[in-house]
């Protein structure tokens, strides 16, 4: 495809797990022909790279913090955030629309929903990308709107509220920051301004598919004309035409995965292992990280368990040497989580259920144990178990602090690997990732909108 005038600039949340979606959809846009800047915002000035498979370059502005300051205190500080990076993306669209390709367009997170005034003020045709899902969304803003009802006594009855949409939501099924600030009011501000001024947004794309989320799409889109593009994952998981999209890596990590996981993958029987993984923020106490060891332990299957580098010293000691001497297990600090999930020795997921995690498993066909811990992953969990039946969620043991005993970690581990509700899991998640497929499949209702969306740039 020959090349489309104008440069698309994409400004995503500044985290990993907000980051990925944009770029996974930077390479669709790329692949259509657009020259794609992805715009991050950073305390940590790099020069800008351009990928070799893709017309992407990466771009650093300026977010106010210092290298020497925590990586946490933008989540701390939302005004100091908000303003030096207004002014920063401002600066560098200025200096874009001076250049030879000018820009024509804007994608941006809606947890940075100030981007979208920047980029009308400029002149842009400004888009609106949710890397959430509008289960999560739509949530924050029925709550902000008043737009739900509360069953009259909610001590006897456990259901704390309806939403359209929905099924009836208990306290516990809410995304984190919909009924608490939190400690990361930068987060808590981005999630509840949403839609504070979507009016504004001349288009608005969603990482999820129509059929997976029918009714809270339905009602979405009564409001506002939403295109759903995704899910957002590498073509080479979803679509045996696309074989040369190798390079899905692309800024994904700093972390370089290591090639021996596969290897180890190999030795292992169909669906024996059964994969770890609490994505790229989730911090798990060390109380918890020691009871989910014991519990992986206790069930003798073979595990890979992905530990970033700072949970590490929170596993029982000699657990890591004690698994490897017996080959029964691989802990690894950063795992290719797509390839993994592909392989056909992984029988289950245990997932915090961040929304990545969850597309990835269910386009892969991997059904969940899933362990919440905050923001969107609660209400994520709660459709998986309960709506698209492809999981179990683990039960706290109701001391309000959100522990999970091993015995419970255990029980749905050993009933998704192998218990009747398993298989009936197993079965409706083989399900989705047919539906999956078909929608990011050529004339797929994501396709479609990926399609139209391109239309209207072109
Ligand atoms: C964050 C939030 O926590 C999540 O709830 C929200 O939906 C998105 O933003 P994160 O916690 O990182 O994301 O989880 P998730 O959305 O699952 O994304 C993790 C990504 O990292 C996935 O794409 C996963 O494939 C990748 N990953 C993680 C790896 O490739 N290897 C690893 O070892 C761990």
């Amino acid at each position: 495809m020959g090349e489309a005038s104008g440069d698309i600039l994409l400004f995503p949340y500044p985290l990993q797990g907000h980051i990925n979606p944009m770029i996974q959809f930077s390479k669709r846009l790329s692949k259509k022909g657009f020259t794609v800047k992805l715009i991050i915002a950073s305390n940590n000035h790099r020069e800008p790279y351009t990928s070799d498979d893709y017309s992407i370059t990466v771009h650093t502005i300026h977010d106010g913090f210092f290298p020497h300051e925590h990586p946490n205190a933008k989540f701390q500080d939302p005004n100091r955030f908000i303003e030096s990076t207004t002014r920063s993306l401002a600066d560098f669209i200025s200096r874009e629309k001076l250049s030879d390709n000018p820009p024509k367009a804007l994608i941006y997170d809606p947890f940075v929903s100030f981007a979208l005034d920047v980029g009308k003020a400029l002149g842009l045709y400004v888009v609106a990308y949710f890397t959430q899902p509008w289960l999560a969304s739509l949530i924050y803003y029925h709550i902000k709107e008043g737009t739900y009802d509360v069953p009259i006594d909610k001590h006897e009855n456990p259901i704390l509220a309806s939403f359209p949409g929905f099924p009836l939501l208990s306290q516990n099924d809410l995304p984190s920051f919909a009924c608490e600030k939190g400690s990361y009011p930068l987060l808590h501000d981005g999630v509840v301004s949403q839609f504070s001024n979507l009016r504004q947004a001349d288009c608005i794309l969603c990482n999820t598919f129509d059929q997976l989320e029918p009714k809270v799409v339905k009602w979405m889109d009564d409001q506002w004309p939403v295109k759903n593009i995704g899910p957002v994952v590498p073509s080479k998981f979803l679509d045996n035409r696309l074989p040369e999209d190798k390079d899905y890596e692309l800024g994904d990590s700093n972390t370089e995965p290591d090639e021996s996981i596969l290897s180890w993958l190999e030795k292992k029987p169909a669906k024996s292992v059964v994969y770890v993984a609490f994505g790229t923020l989730v911090a798990l106490s060390d109380k918890q990280m020691k009871e989910t060891a014991m519990a992986i332990k206790q069930t003798g299957y073979n595990f890979l368990w992905s530990v970033r580098d700072t949970e590490r010293s929170k596993l029982p000691s000699g657990f890591v040497e004690e698994a490897l001497e017996k080959d029964c297990g691989l802990v690894a600090k950063w795992v290719p989580q797509l390839e993994v999930l592909a392989h056909d020795s992984v029988g289950c997921f245990v997932t915090h259920c961040g929304w990545n995690s969850t597309l990835e498993a269910l386009c892969l066909g991997v059904p969940l144990v899933g362990m919440p811990q905050w923001t969107d992953q609660p209400t994520n969990a709660k459709f998986i178990e309960d709506v698209w039946k492809i999981g179990l969620r683990v039960k706290t043991d109701g001391n309000g602090d959100g522990f999970v005993s091993k015995e419970e970690i255990a029980r749905c581990v050993v009933e998704v690997m192998e218990g009747e509700k398993g298989k009936e899991m197993r079965k409706n998640v083989e399900k989705f990732k047919v539906l999956a497929r078909e929608a990011i499949s050529e004339g797929g209702s994501s396709d479609k909108s990926i399609d139209e969306f391109v239309a209207i740039l072109s």
